[in-house]
């Protein structure tokens, strides 16, 4: 898959794209059908909500589940990330978000660059972070919500937030968000299953909590340059990967033939 010249420029001005249909339902099924075996294990790359059992965000799961080896390698991700960022990337970090019906809880306010800069001491803010929809997502169940351009300040001032939710993130505080809303506007990125998000490394993005019925389900696959490593290795494997093998497309239809295989 190859972005229009358009679709570049969008994503420069912007600072994200949201691509509808890029995975097709029978891709998104075979994704979706080896959560419940993954969320189900007692381990600690499953992180699990604050005020419930509920998982929060299961890591590392290419090396915990076939479909997911071959989703981390499949072209529709990989060669637009190679398209903006050139040759050379490395697996940086492989995850779901879930947000359970009635109670998923918040993604606060944050760039991902914040984090993989103090933690993993990533020297630049060039990663991208590539999502697959795995759930119709709507304003109702806690869709992402991107403030527009807010990338082009570079990284703002991040704090540590321990206390919110169950998992740690360096964080934005209301004046900066305030202000960059006040330039940009507030984008929610919803869409159907098999739809595409493609953001960079000083995007500020949040969530609110899904108080709906519906669950919320994305996949999150983080490509950095190999050029671009970490440079600390405080945080587990699962939050940083260690390969630094430069990530090799497999054919298109990889989910489907590979399960089939
Ligand atoms: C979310 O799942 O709502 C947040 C994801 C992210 O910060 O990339
Ligand atoms: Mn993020």
């Amino acid at each position: 898959m190859k972005l229009s010249d358009a679709q570049i420029e969008r994503f420069e001005n912007d600072g994200f794209l949201v691509l509808p249909s890029v995975f097709t339902h029978d891709e998104v099924d075979a994704l979706k059908s080896d959560l419940p075996r993954l969320f189900a294990e007692r381990r600690p790359e499953n992180f699990r909500e604050k005020e419930s059992d509920a998982v929060r965000t299961a890591m590392a799961l290419h090396q915990r589940s076939d479909v997911y080896a071959r989703l981390v390698r499949h072209p529709r991700l990989v060669e637009p990330a190679k398209q903006i960022l050139g040759d050379d990337l490395y697996i940086q970090q492989v995850k779901v978000n879930a947000k359970e019906a009635f109670s998923g809880d918040v993604w606060q306010w944050h760039y991902d660059f914040a984090t993989h800069h103090e933690e993993d001491g990533v020297p630049e803010p060039l990663a991208l972070n590539l999502h697959i929809l795995l759930d119709e997502v709507t304003e109702f169940n806690g869709p992402l919500v991107f403030i527009r351009g807010s990338h082009r300040r570079g990284p703002v001032p991040a704090t540590l937030d321990t206390e919110t939710t169950s998992y740690p993130l360096w964080v934005v505080d209301r004046e900066a968000v305030a202000e960059l809303v006040a330039e940009g506007g507030l984008v929610s990125a919803k869409g159907p299953p098999g739809t595409v998000l493609i953001f960079g490394d000083t995007l500020v993005h949040g969530s609110s909590i899904n108080m709906s019925p519906w669950p919320r389900t994305i996949f999150s696959l983080i490509l950095n340059p190999v050029s671009n490593a970490l440079t600390r290795y405080r945080r587990p494997e699962h939050q940083h990967h260690r390969d630094l093998g430069a990530v090799v497309s497999l054919a298109d239809d990889c989910l489907i033939a590979g399960a089939a295989a």
